[in-house]
């Protein structure tokens, strides 16, 4: 029971918010961390350009091309993914990420950033790419953000992994 619950978090982000809950997270969980890195590196979703054919990737849902985890995503015993919310919906390149990896991934919990609407769908989405449902999500909004609230649901949402893992740990034990 004392042995120590291994974690990864995997992000994409475009613009650093996801990436800087999913560091935060990292350092509170004491997990390992990895960012989705689509072929062709990042700058082809740059600028005002890089916006639009973002856009148009969640809504036309367009397949994007993902590197493999360099992290061996099944030694793990929860895999986190965070991705910002695109079009109402999950953002391509963490589509794809789940899509690829969701066979290996052992537990999964997913967070998601969004300015103020589709946080729901792009969880939806997210579990439903990796064919598992998560054992905890969170949805981090504009609005918490710039009213510093996103540190307590930052918070409460390592807190409930914890508990969870530890619940899903001893009835392991037991059975
Ligand atoms: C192409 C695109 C579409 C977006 N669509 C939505 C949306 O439907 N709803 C929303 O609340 N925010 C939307 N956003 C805003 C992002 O979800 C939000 O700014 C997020 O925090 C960005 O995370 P990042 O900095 O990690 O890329 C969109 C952003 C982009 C680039």
């Amino acid at each position: 029971m004392s042995e120590r619950c291994r974690i990864l978090i995997v992000y994409y982000s475009r613009t650093g918010t996801t990436r800087r809950d999913a560091e935060l997270l990292a350092s509170g969980l004491d997990a390992d961390i990895e960012p989705i890195r689509e072929r062709g590196g990042p700058q082809p979703r740059n600028g005002a350009r890089g916006f639009v054919r973002s856009l148009m990737d969640a809504l036309c849902h367009r397949h994007a091309e993902v590197m493999p985890a360099l992290l061996d995503v099944a030694a793990y015993d929860l895999v986190v993914v965070g991705a910002p919310v695109w079009a109402r919906g999950a953002c391509a390149p963490a589509r794809a990420w789940l899509e690829l990896h969701g066979p290996q991934v052992r537990r999964l919990a997913l967070f998601c950033c969004e300015g103020a609407f589709g946080g729901k769908e792009a969880l939806k989405q997210m579990s439903e790419a990796a064919g598992k449902v998560p054992l905890a999500t969170c949805v981090f909004t504009g609005s918490d953000l710039y009213r510093c609230k996103d540190g307590v649901k930052r918070d409460a949402f390592a807190q409930k992994i914890r508990s969870r893992m530890a619940a899903r740990r001893e009835m392991e034990w037991l059975v």
